[in-house]
């Protein structure tokens, strides 16, 4: 009998094993970061390349970053029986970057390299991020692929828009490796989380907070970093939905891959944004922190010390952009099926606790779902995690257990997925 070791990874001390495959495209080089932050987050990794992967990275390049050995045929390291191994003992596969003929090589079970026959043993979530230019990801070859690969529940997520290899530009592109990583990790603690639910929906989502100007320097802001709103327009376009995000001031964060961006400054840009966008679309997620009152005058100078100083600041109070849509869709401004979403961020206090504030505020706002946060003391703002509650117009408060802002998006949108279908006569795919 053949002898071998206990593992085709250096598991010492570490959850997960990761298989990075990687295709023979120019996006490859962007797989070394992917590799990076995997094993810097703790997990060990092996890299399959195709052949033609190593025509663009050096196999030592990933043998360095992985710290673990790298081939691409079946006929290496026999006795271990990678081709088998590896598949069966990942807790994740991720191809990035998917060619447009790795895809078709997986869509028809070929298993003539160690990437393919990785991919027919792997019983774990398969994440495949395609780049390739746009004629390729259109060709209905390659539709056709995708398909079968999604249908089999290969996660093969939507391509960024953007510089391609040459001076052209369009879907293709590869997303950056932070964005892939964060689905990946979000497919390690929810493997469901992605499915295509909301496939043929357009799906409006707020993110980040406004700031009113003061003077040319000063401003009335708030500390939303915008890292919710952007995870739930993130995923709600790789659920499928054309997502438009309606973005103010947030930390710095790249545009979510095949979401169209609109960016705004002030409350009062973002209403006539969101209004607008609202007319043609089948939800909107109003995440944003808008800032409930602005400076009543800006200065057209900088307001300086002195005698002239002011020692108080009028302030107007902004309109209630979730309160408006929900008054526009009962006045039949906007259509009866639209379905609107609202956050709320609260703290307890000498009145009530987080949910007896929320479910005033839900009965307030007249909205389908609220999404509440308790806020303070280091929750909520500018950290990573989260959790909360849904309330629901049926009376349902569903609890959010603690986890990253990613996996908090992934249950919004799932309620947002079943309001959307139910209001569609149950039109949304599944
Ligand atoms: N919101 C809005 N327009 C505003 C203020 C808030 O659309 N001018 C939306 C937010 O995007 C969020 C929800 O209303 O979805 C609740 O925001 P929050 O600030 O918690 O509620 P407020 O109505 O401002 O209540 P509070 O008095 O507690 O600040």
């Amino acid at each position: 009998m053949t002898s071998v070791t206990d593992s085709q990874f250096d598991t010492a001390g570490s959850p997960r094993r990761i298989v990075v495959g990687v295709g023979g495209g120019i996006a490859a080089y962007k797989a070394c970061s992917l590799v990076r932050s995997f094993t810097e987050a703790g997990h060990h990794v092996r890299v399959v390349p195709t052949e033609s992967a190593l025509e663009f990275v050096g196999r030592a390049t990933f043998e360095a970053l992985s710290g673990n050995s790298v081939q691409t045929g079946v006929f290496a390291d026999v006795p271990q029986v990678p081709h088998v191994r590896l598949g069966q003992e990942a807790d994740l596969v991720v191809v990035a970057p998917a060619t447009a003929d790795l895809m078709a090589r997986a869509a028809h079970g070929r298993a003539d390299d160690l990437l393919t026959a990785t991919l027919l043993t792997a019983r774990c979530p398969v994440l495949f991020a395609p780049a390739m230019h746009t004629e390729m990801w259109e060709h209905p070859a390659t539709v056709a692929n995708v398909a079968t690969l999604r249908s089999r529940g290969v996660v093969v997520i939507e391509p960024a828009s953007g510089r391609l290899t040459g001076k052209d530009t369009g879907a293709g592109r590869l997303p950056e490796p932070d964005e892939i990583a964060g689905l990946a990790n979000l497919l390690m603690e929810r493997p469901d989380a992605l499915p295509r639910d909301l496939e043929g929906t357009r799906i409006v989502v707020s993110a980040g907070g406004t700031r009113e100007p003061l003077d040319p320097v000063r401003f009335l802001g708030n500390r939303s970093s915008g890292k919710q709103g952007y995870a739930i327009a993130r995923l709600a376009a790789q659920r499928g939905a054309r997502v438009t995000l309606i973005a103010g001031y947030t930390a710095e964060l790249p545009d979510p891959a095949a979401v169209d961006v609109i960016r705004v400054k002030t409350a009062q840009e973002m209403k006539v944004v969101v209004d607008k966008a609202a007319t043609s679309a089948d939800a909107v997620v109003m995440s944003a922190a808008v800032a409930d009152f602005r400076p009543s005058t800006v200065a057209a100078a900088k307001i300086k010390k002195g005698a002239d100083e002011p020692d108080s600041i009028p302030l107007t109070r902004n309109d209630d952009i979730l309160a408006g849509l929900v008054q526009a869709r009962r006045d039949g401004d906007l259509p009866a099926g639209l379905r609107i979403v609202g956050f709320a961020a609260e703290t307890g206090d000498a009145d009530g606790d987080v949910l007896t504030h929320a479910r005033a505020k839900f009965a307030r706002k007249g909205c389908d779902l609220l999404v509440v946060n308790a806020v303070g003391e280091g929750k909520a703002f500018e950290v990573d995690s989260n959790d909360g509650w849904l309330l629901g117009t049926d009376g349902t408060e569903r609890a959010l257990a603690h986890g990253s802002k990613s996996l908090m998006a992934s249950r919004v949108l799932d309620a947002v997925a079943d309001l959307v279908s139910a209001s569609s006569g149950g039109g949304a795919a599944t």
